[in-house]
């Protein structure tokens, strides 16, 4: 069984301020919550998150990682080892701001996937079409090619990956894929998981983002093949987030 996790992608939002009341409202609100959960701030705010999430079962992640894994002079750069020395279970790559705004291709989202796996932080892939190649029946494609550069790439730590599923049209402009539409593709995700073995397709995590809120988070979560949730702009509101992961 698949423990179902929301986590909550902050992007580039929140002061010292504004995060400590976030979390300081957030915990006790979601201490009976089933599933695992997650908070991604922007990196500066990892140590202050640290100290405040001690204790708690919220666990955290950054939002992106260097393909680098060694110390060197690679200037604003930070690598999987410092995000496990200060806390991070998990970091997502490949986001698709990451890609579209930063460059990042498939090719360096597979060699950071591999570094964060080098030191034991668990990567949330980040997949998804745009409105352009959705509109040219090109999604399942586009996905594919994602997913199977990832773990061809990989020599081991496959099972150790989450797969999130996140069109780009839906990213917030408040436009939800249907629960058909996004368990249409994590069926498809889940089947090149299984061309690699059937105990992957078992064990990945494939989480669905883009506008998830408190009034659509239920009927998406109940998707057989939707294993929680990667939750931009509603996790900044502790009562929208909470509402979120107690929707599982
Ligand atoms: O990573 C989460 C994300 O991209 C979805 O953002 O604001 O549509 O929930 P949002």
């Amino acid at each position: 069984m698949r423990q179902k996790l929301v986590a909550g992608n902050w992007k580039m939002h929140g002061d010292s301020q504004s995060i400590r009341e976030l979390l300081t409202a957030l915990k006790p609100a979601v201490a009976e919550s089933a599933a695992e959960i997650a908070v991604i701030p922007p990196l500066v705010y990892v140590p202050l998150c640290a100290d405040l999430l001690a204790g708690s079962s919220i666990a955290l992640g950054a939002q992106t990682v260097s393909e680098q894994r060694n110390p060197g002079a690679f200037t604003g750069e930070v690598c999987a080892d410092m995000l496990a020395d200060s806390g991070c279970r998990y970091t997502l790559v490949g986001h698709s701001e990451r890609r579209s705004l930063y460059g990042e291709n498939d090719a360096l989202v597979a060699a950071k996937t591999e570094a964060a796996l080098a030191a034991n932080v668990l990567p949330i892939v980040c997949v998804g079409e745009t409105k352009e190649q959705r509109e040219a029946g090109a999604t399942l494609d586009v996905v594919g090619q994602q997913i199977d550069v990832v773990l061809s790439t990989l020599n081991s730590g496959h099972d150790k990956i989450t797969v999130a599923y996140e069109p780009v049209w839906a990213i917030g402009t408040g436009l939800t894929a249907s629960p058909e539409q996004a368990q249409e593709v994590h069926a498809f995700i889940r089947t090149r998981l299984a061309a690699h073995s059937a105990e992957l397709a078992d064990t990945v995590r494939i989480l669905y983002g883009g506008s998830v809120k408190a009034a659509n988070a239920a009927e998406l979560f109940a998707q057989p093949d939707i294993d929680g949730g990667l939750v931009g702009g509603a996790s900044l509101d502790a009562e929208e987030f909470a509402a979120i992961c107690n929707a599982i």
